[in-house]
């Protein structure tokens, strides 16, 4: 579905990505991980064209899309749920759903609804009316999640759904993509964490300083000590 080939993405003079390739097929959840400045957010960044790579190619579903506009990209059916929670503080959680659903194109399967997104998070149905800023932070990720999947993607690009919350959320947070995966939607996770995507996710890349060092499925990174301790351990 998305194969991204030596993608080089730049912060002004500064090389962030040196050189990112990887492959993601259809309906499969793949982690990238990786410590803090890793390159994590901006190779989804590079995927979305919110920082658009200078060289190297990205397919999605056989179209190349490096180079196109964020909003081109997202009406191929790509969202994109940055960790930084942004959701409309003054709206309500209703109608930050129903913002993100206006985004959603046309010609894509409508899938997720109000409803079904209130039932993966009962929480956001009792406080439907109540204004973005006014949710806790673990509270405002799900909002967050909630509109990129009210977008209709078919393809998921999610930056670290669970830092900072405390382990009973991110407890549900993990039986919420279970079941958000078993729609046959395809997601691309970045996290640091994991201990979290290796309940989430099937395959795993590991990046450091921009670069690729190890792909496998997500419980042999799991098992693989001194790899998790070169890469991954704080
Ligand atoms: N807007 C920016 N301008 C300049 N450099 C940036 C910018 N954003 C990120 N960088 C640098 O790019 C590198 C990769 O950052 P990135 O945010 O992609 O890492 P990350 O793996 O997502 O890390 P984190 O765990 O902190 O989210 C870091 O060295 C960071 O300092
Ligand atoms: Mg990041």
């Amino acid at each position: 579905m998305l194969r991204m080939a030596n993608v080089e993405t730049y912060y002004g003079q500064s090389r962030i990505l040196q050189g990112i390739s990887l492959e993601i097929n259809q309906g499969e959840v793949v982690a990238l991980l990786g410590r803090n400045g890793a390159g994590k957010t901006t190779t989804l960044r590079s995927i979305m064209g919110l920082t658009p790579p200078r060289s190297g190619s990205i397919q999605f579903e056989g179209k190349q899309i490096a180079g196109k506009p964020p909003h081109e990209i997202a009406r191929l059916g790509i969202s994109y749920v940055p960790d930084d929670r942004r959701i409309f503080p003054d709206l309500s959680v209703e109608e930050n759903l129903l913002l993100a659903a206006r985004l959603a194109p046309a010609e894509l399967e409508q899938v997720w609804s109000l409803e079904r997104v209130y039932d993966l998070f009962p929480i956001l149905r009792d406080f439907r009316k109540r204004k973005g800023i006014l949710l806790s932070g673990g509270q405002q990720k799900m909002l967050a999640l909630g509109r990129g999947l009210m977008k209709q993607p078919i393809l998921l690009l999610l930056d670290e759904a669970t830092e900072g919350l405390a382990p009973l959320i991110v407890k549900d947070f993990i039986a919420v993509l279970q079941e958000v995966r078993q729609t046959g939607i395809t997601i691309l996770m970045a996290d640091q964490n994991l201990k979290f995507a290796r309940r989430v996710a099937d395959r795993g890349y590991i990046i450091d300083k921009g670069r690729i060092y190890h792909q496998d499925k997500i419980e042999r990174i799991w098992q693989d000590k001194e790899l998790v301790r070169q890469y991954l351990a704080v």
